[in-house]
């Protein structure tokens, strides 16, 4: 039996979180909301109910923003600390600098934007059962081909590690969790930019060392784009991801209090809305997620899109699959479709005019 009081959890927050600009212009990804909280906040609470509570977040980009939130973690009932690169390092430059943090000899690293409903628990049992010098968590997936693509033999340990080919040879994945031995993040050059998924893994590949795969079936998703973003939402919202922040309130909607809903809304398909939103009468939002304190006026449809702070949305305009930046102004009758990414400030007229980057 894993003894996870004795492992340390390493969180990598560092990126640029590029896929879902504009949203990541002022945020860092794992700050974005989803189902009415930092995303990162899910995956603190899912640490701290496997009994993990020591936490050290590798920051980067927009370091501060982390600190504020969360501080020492002890309102999560966590022991939370930071180490920031003034210049990226990458994910394994990023491991080795939380290096001097560490306490225990087992160490759990998580990339800060996956959306998994693993036991992982039972990771760290197969690291230990196995006795691996490093274990990762696998998944498949139906197009491999923009991840770390990871074949494993017939008695599950780790044969190759293959970082975004075009050609996988096996539809199984780089879940982005991983147990190391303390020993192993010693290994990794220090103070210089280093790739773990190009560099590490083959390297510890090519050394011969044991590393395990741990396969499971749960739900898993990363949320680095727009599509998935929404996704991921609203299936925490729904409950078929699972985060113990929402439990016994996941449904068709979450609602912050302070916001306004009129008559005759509806709010449907894992749609989330925050603070101090204020929607209009009529209006429809399905499967989309509403930053805090957005107006959406009457009789606007929005679908599996997402919404940021302070934007409004005019009366009867319809927006799918589109990424409203903060505090911009969508006019009504506006027809905006297919992956339009509308940018923070920006306003559209009362044109009635339809616009679709599918076009
Ligand atoms: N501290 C720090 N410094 N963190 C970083 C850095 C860095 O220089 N670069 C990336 N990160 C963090 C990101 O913030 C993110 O949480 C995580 O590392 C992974 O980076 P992504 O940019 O999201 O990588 P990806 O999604 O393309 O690919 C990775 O994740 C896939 C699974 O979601 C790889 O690990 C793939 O192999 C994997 O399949
Ligand atoms: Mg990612």
């Amino acid at each position: 039996m894993a003894h996870p009081e004795a492992v340390d959890a390493v969180i990598l927050v560092g990126g640029r979180g590029t896929r879902l600009r504009p949203l990541t212009v002022n945020t860092p990804k794992p700050m974005l909301p989803t189902a009415n909280a930092p995303f990162l906040k899910h995956l603190l609470a899912r640490i701290k109910s496997a009994g993990i509570t020591h936490v050290v977040m590798g920051t980067s980009y927009r370091a501060e923003v982390f600190e504020e939130y969360f501080g020492d973690g002890s309102d999560m009932g966590l022991e939370i600390e930071y180490v920031v690169e003034e210049e990226a390092l990458g994910t394994g430059g990023a491991i080795r600098n939380v290096y001097d943090k560490l306490r225990a000899d087992t160490v759990m690293v998580f990339n800060g934007d996956v959306l998994a409903s693993t036991d992982l628990t039972a990771v760290l049992d197969t690291h230990e059962n196995t006795g691996a010098d490093l274990t990762m968590h696998l998944v498949r997936v139906s197009d491999p081909r923009a991840y770390g693509c990871v074949p494993t033999d017939a008695n599950g340990n780790v044969t190759e590690f293959l970082e975004k080919t075009e050609d996988p040879p096996t539809d199984q994945i780089n879940a982005g969790c991983y147990v190391f031995r303390r020993e192993l993040i010693e290994e990794i050059p220090a103070g210089r930019v280093v790739s773990v998924e190009r560099e590490t893994f083959p390297q510890v590949l090519k050394e011969g060392r044991k590393v395990a795969g741990h396969v499971d079936t749960a739900y898993w998703r990363d949320m680095g784009r727009p599509d998935d973003f929404v996704h991921g939402s609203a299936d925490l919202v729904r409950g078929v991801a699972y985060s113990p922040l929402l439990e016994g309130r996941t449904g068709e909607a979450i609602v912050d209090e302070s916001a306004g809903i009129a008559g005759g809304v509806l709010l449907l398909g894992g749609t989330s809305v925050g603070r101090g939103c204020e929607i209009g009468a009529g209006a429809r939002i399905d499967g989309s997620v509403i930053f805090d304190g957005c107006t959406i006026e009457p009789g606007a449809q929005i679908r599996d899109s997402i919404i940021a702070a302070g934007a409004s949305i005019g009366a009867n305009a319809r927006i799918a699959d589109c990424v409203i930046g903060e505090g911009a102004s969508i006019g009504a009758r506006c027809e905006l479709m297919g992956g339009m990414r509308i940018w923070p400030g920006v306003q559209i007229p009362d044109t009635g005019v339809r616009f679709s980057a599918d076009a």
